[in-house]
């Protein structure tokens, strides 16, 4: 995977580059929609790539090592084959989702055990393993096996899940290092720094993932509960720290504001499922801010869902109409308003890409973040 850091913005750390891997290249700073279990939900392939006009998209080791199951992955030829996707694919290594949705989880040396949040079959995740399913699934970037600890958390918590982590990452390198990718094109793998909100914690944790030199890599442990204000405050010291020229992603953020700041801060890379779950309950993001569609004040509302957003439904359909749609539970509402509201994210990462560009993306951020946060 190569990565060229292009134009850097004179009055932030905002980057704008270019991420090439075997599926295609990638245009930074990007957000990738999230396809938890091989699917975007309510958007299918064809939308993402021609409406959303999405780069690369997430899919979760968790979920897809226990349905549809690592035997299905490989005899369909991996994930790409799998979905039809035939774009860049980043998979998220399962820990995370392991803490947050199985059932009897626990937490060794070795490992994970847990119990499936499906049928309560009894699995283990060891960072070894984990590469080992992220090389069946076959995406191009694949995450190391890590523990997010929750917020808050006290020093000696933090201190201990981190080291772990580093313990975990050097097994995850020792084996992805000793293996090949099944499907005859390369794989990459991203450490991810740790070290909740503590400031010397981030330092050590940048400074070991830095020391890995990896084709780039991740910010994990944020956007779980903290101010605003510690995530920017831990997602500056480790991008200092960060090698400056291979791409840099937050994990699981998260707001349009959040995205902003972030890219001010010189990350590339963003995921979140907020544009797709919270579209599914009538949350809109748009150019102006942010709608509540199941709002009385939209029943009459015939001008267009947003008429900036470079994406079908959001110029062709009316505000009214989908709130009709919502109000009545179709399942046509949960497709126009993910389609919609991942074309904004796009869209706003474009428009930040553009501006980095010319060199004037801090002060478009902050007139951009004000705008984005009103609530309609
Ligand atoms: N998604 C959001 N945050 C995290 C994190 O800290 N680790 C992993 N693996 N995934 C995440």
């Amino acid at each position: 995977m190569k990565f060229k850091l292009e134009v850097t913005d004179p009055k932030s750390k905002a980057r704008a580059g270019m991420l090439t891997t075997a599926h295609g290249e990638i245009e930074t700073p990007i957000f990738m929609p999230v396809g938890t279990a091989g699917s975007v939900k309510a958007v299918h392939q064809r939308e993402l790539s021609d409406d959303i006009h999405a780069q690369i998209i997430l899919g979760n080791t968790y979920h897809l090592y226990l349905r549809p199951g690592l035997d299905v992955l490989e005899k369909a030829g991996g994930l790409h084959k799998f979905n039809g996707w035939g774009k860049p694919i980043l998979t998220d290594s399962g820990g995370y989702q392991v803490f947050s949705l199985a059932n009897n989880r626990k937490l060794t040396e070795e490992g994970a055990i847990f119990k499936s949040h499906i049928d309560g079959s009894k699995h283990v995740f060891s960072p070894e393993g984990v590469m080992d399913i992220q090389r069946i699934i076959g995406a191009d970037i694949i995450m190391a096996f890590d523990e997010c600890p929750p917020y808050p958390c006290d020093y000696e918590y933090a201190r201990k899940s981190m080291e772990l982590t580093h313990r975990w990452l050097q097994r995850c390198i020792d084996r992805f290092d000793s293996t090949k990718g099944k499907y005859g094109y390369e794989q990459t793998l991203f450490p991810i720094v740790q070290g909740s909100v503590f400031k010397d914690l981030r330092k050590q944790s940048a400074e070991f993932v830095a020391s890995c030199e990896r084709d780039g890599n991740a910010i994990g442990g944020l956007s779980v509960g903290e101010p605003a204000e510690m995530m920017y405050e831990m997602t500056e010291m480790v991008t200092d720290i960060l090698p400056k020229d291979k791409p840099r992603y937050l994990m699981g953020v998260g707001t349009p504001a959040n995205i902003l700041e972030a890219i001010a801060l010189g990350v590339d890379m963003f995921d979140c499922v907020m544009p797709t779950r919270n579209a599914r309950n009538g949350m809109l993001f748009t150019s102006e801010g942010i709608i509540n569609i199941r709002n009385e004040k939209w029943k009459e509302d015939f001008s267009p869902i947003d008429p900036y957003i470079n994406s079908y439904v959001s110029t062709f359909y009316s505000k009214a109409y989908l709130r009709h749609l919502v109000i009545s539970k179709e399942i046509l509402a949960a497709q126009i308003a993910s389609i919609h509201n991942l074309s904004f994210y796009l869209w706003l990462v474009g428009q930040a890409r553009e501006q980095i560009k010319i060199g004037k993306y801090a002060d478009w951020k902050n007139l951009m973040v004000e705008k984005v946060s009103r609530r309609l």
